[in-house]
C-alpha cells in the first residue's frame, strides 16, 4: 500500500479529506504521517483523532521557507515513515531544493483557484476581486515556483451573484475535498505521465 504523508499548517479540511478517503478505501494509499510547521494547528488534533500520527516540526525560522536543517528534518521524518508520495494540505511554507530533489514530482500541492490564475494568498477574494464567473481549485505538482507547478487536475465553481469570500471559499473547499483524492489516485495508480510542463492522463 502506498503511503502518503501530508504537511499542512493549519484547519485541516484537506489533510481529513484524505485520511478518511484514505480509511474508506477510496484513496488507494494510506496516510502514514501529518506533519505541520505549527506547534498549535487544529490538522495535527485532528490527523490523531483519525489516528494517525501528527507531529509538529521545527521550521527553523519565521517567514516563507523552512531552513535547509529543518528541510531535511523533514525530509527524514517522511523516509522514516515510509512516505512516498507527499500531500500539501495548506501548508504556509514554500518548498525548497531539499525537499523537492527528494521526493521529485511526488509532491502535490492544492490551491483554491483556477490556476495559473490568482497564486499565492486569499485566492477566493482575489477572484471575486478580479470579478471572475468561475472560481474553482487546482491540484498541481510542486516546483520551485509558488503554485506554479504541472496541473493534474482542476474543478470550476461558479461565482454566484451575492458571493463573499467566505461563501465562494466554503463552495470551493468542497469541490477540493474530491479533487484530491481522486487526482492523488491517478498520480498513485501511475496513471499520468508527465510531457514538459503538461500531465497527460494515460488510458485505462
Ligand atoms: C485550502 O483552501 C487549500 O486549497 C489551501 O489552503 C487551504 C487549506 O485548508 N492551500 P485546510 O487546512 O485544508 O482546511
Amino acid at each position: 500500500m502506498t503511503s502518503v504523508g501530508v504537511l499542512a499548517s493549519g484547519r485541516g479540511s484537506n489533510c481529513e479529506a484524505l485520511v478518511t478517503a484514505a480509511q474508506a478505501g477510496r484513496l488507494q494509499a494510506r496516510v502514514a504521517l501529518v506533519l505541520s510547521d505549527r506547534e498549535d494547528a487544529p490538522v495535527l488534533a485532528t490527523a490523531r483523532r483519525l489516528g494517525v500520527e501528527g507531529r509538529f516540526l521545527d521550521p527553523g525560522r519565521p517567514g516563507a521557507r523552512l531552513t535547509p536543517e529543518a528541510e531535511r528534518a523533514y525530509v527524514d521524518a517522511l523516509r522514516e515513515a515510509g512516505v512516498e508520495w507527499v500531500a500539501l494540505a495548506g501548508f504556509m511554507r514554500i518548498v525548497g531544493g531539499i525537499l523537492l530533489e527528494s521526493f521529485p514530482d511526488r509532491i502535490v500541492n492544492i490551491h483554491p483557484s483556477l490556476l495559473p490564475a490568482f497564486p499565492g494568498l486569499h485566492a477566493q477574494k482575489q477572484a471575486l476581486d478580479y470579478g471572475v464567473r468561475v472560481a474553482g481549485c487546482t491540484v498541481h505538482l510542486v516546483n520551485a515556483g509558488v503554485d506554479a507547478g504541472p496541473i493534474v487536475g482542476q474543478r470550476a465553481v461558479s461565482v454566484e451573484p451575492g458571493d463573499t469570500e467566505d461563501t465562494l471559499a466554503a463552495r470551493i473547499l468542497a469541490e477540493e475535498h474530491t479533487l484530491y483524492v481522486e487526482s492523488l489516485n491517478l498520480l498513485i495508480a501511475g496513471r499520468t505521465r508527465r510531457d514538459g510542463r503538461r500531465v497527460v492522463l494515460l488510458e485505462e
